[in-house]
């Protein structure tokens, strides 16, 4: 496999920095950022305030391995889109566009890193060609981006995603949260009706690195094999590790959240597994390695 140079902006997130350590290990040459100084190995660059051309190191884009570059920096919660909708369409949109053109111009392609909330959540199990109907802000502004790449860098690797969990009961994902919850013995509460398809971010990350290697374009679902009832997994969650707690579904609009949310986000990602022969982990095996790790905390 031809050595790749791969930048990742967004490099301190949970699935950046879960990718930077894939591809550095699978002998590529990776290099990150974060918004913030200081965060050990990562180049400082945020996105609204900092000059792309000195935060990106010139001898990056030279050489003449392929160059890619994965943008997976942006206002992330979902009511802060709808709270800060100046600071989020312009992170997550508008200079993500000045920066896209200007990883163009160098020689870069683009793989961006994009949700299953761009559809309206009303089914679940949404293939590629779907009609996308985004029901809140962040949505709206991921989808902004699709539209843009598909237009103007057509050779754009488009990655949607579900629900990303990890195995480390300290990190900030989902499990994570269950994990304490039980812990001190709080009920799950989940959204009534909702609809997931649990995707390890190890996946994630090696799915995004076939893709490069495969030198896919266009858009793709990356997520697990299951559509499982957000209460379900709750449920499989509980009884692999052993907890006695409460776990109970209540209506959408009991939960306080300032803007709409896609209550069916699962996901097919048949498309890419017939082009990869990848395959996601199910939710059991999901389960079982994170109690597996978190025997260890
Ligand atoms: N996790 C999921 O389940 C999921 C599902 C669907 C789609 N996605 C998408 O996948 C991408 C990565 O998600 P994630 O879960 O890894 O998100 P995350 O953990 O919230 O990480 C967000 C990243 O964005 C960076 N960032 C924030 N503000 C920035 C700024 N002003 N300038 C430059 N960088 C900035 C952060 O850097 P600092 O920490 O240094 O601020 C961090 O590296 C996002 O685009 C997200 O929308 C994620």
């Amino acid at each position: 496999m031809a050595k790749m140079k791969v930048l990742i902006v967004g490099a301190s997130g949970f699935i950046g920095r879960h990718l930077l350590a894939e591809l550095c290990s699978a002998g590529h040459e990776a290099l990150g950022t974060a918004s913030r100084h200081g965060v050990h190995g990562l180049h400082k660059f945020d996105l609204l305030e900092d000059k792309v051309e000195k935060a990106i190191p010139k001898d990056f884009f030279a050489g003449s391995e392929p160059k890619l570059a994965v943008i997976a920096a942006a206002v992330t919660n979902m009511d802060d889109c709808l709270i800060h909708p100046e600071k989020s369409r312009k992170l997550n949109v508008l200079n993500t566009q000045k920066l896209v053109r200007y990883l163009q111009s160098h020689g870069c392609r683009i793989v961006y890193l994009s949700t299953g909330h761009v559809f309206d959540g009303s089914v679940g199990n949404r293939s590629e060609d779907d009609p996308t109907c985004p029901i809140n802000e962040y949505a709206r502004l991921k989808l902004e981006m699709e539209d843009f790449l598909r237009i103007e860098c057509p050779e754009s690797f488009i990655a949607r995603l579900d629900k990303v969990v990890g195995y480390n009961p300290l990190s900030w994902h989902l499990l994570a949260e269950w994990w304490d919850l039980a812990n001190k013995k709080s009920p799950i509460l989940c959204v009534e009706g909702m609809e997931i398809s649990p995707t390890c971010v190890r996946d994630v990350a090696r799915g995004l690195r076939f893709a490069m290697e495969l030198d896919l374009s266009g858009i793709y679902h990356l997520a697990g094999p299951d559509k499982i009832k957000r209460i379900e997994f709750a449920r499989q969650f509980c009884r692999i590790g052993h907890f006695d707690v409460e776990v109970a579904e209540k209506p959408l609009a009991t939960f306080g959240f300032l803007d709409g949310r896609a209550v069916k986000s699962s996901l097919n990602s048949e498309k890419f597994r017939q082009a990869t022969a990848f395959a996601f982990a199910n939710s059991r095996t999901i389960l079982e390695a994170f109690f597996l790790n978190a025997k260890g905390y």
